[in-house]
């Protein structure tokens, strides 16, 4: 009988250890698990297939700087509404902000000293959501 109570005892640790490990995902790993209609890529653009080339950002790199670009129109009702610059672990480098009178959607970043490895740049539309392209240096 004792020997069953241990066995029941160590089953249910381990079944909850599995259940905690399950729901707490790590950071890195959570944009894997996201929905659908979140966040578009020019890979994957859901259901603004159409708008990848006007949402989808663009990057450049010269020396120290980046350079994103979204080629999309400035208008009061339609416009971008932000770049954000993002390192592989999640922090934010640097961000522009811009408003409907803007002539282009365009910002410069500078990247930190020794930039290496994968990147993000994020653009914003205000009717056609959060779009994001991965690169590397
Ligand atoms: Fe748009």
């Amino acid at each position: 009988m004792s020997s069953r109570r241990e066995f029941l005892k160590t089953t249910l640790v381990v079944a909850s250890g599995v259940a905690i490990a399950r729901s707490a995902p790590t950071v890195a790993s959570s944009h894997n698990t996201l929905p659908a209609g979140l966040i578009y890529t020019a890979g994957n653009p859901g259901m603004w297939a159409k708008k990848v080339g006007g949402h989808a950002p663009q990057v450049s790199i010269e020396g120290d700087k980046a350079t994103i670009t979204t080629k999309h129109s400035m208008s009061e009702k339609h416009y971008i509404v932000r770049h954000t610059l993002v390192a592989a672990d999640g922090t934010v480098i640097s961000a522009k902000t811009f408003y409907p009178s803007d002539e282009d959607p365009i910002s410069s970043h500078q990247l930190p000293a020794g930039a290496k490895g994968k990147f993000f740049a994020t653009s914003f539309c205000n009717k056609h959501d959060f779009w994001v392209t991965e690169f590397n240096i």
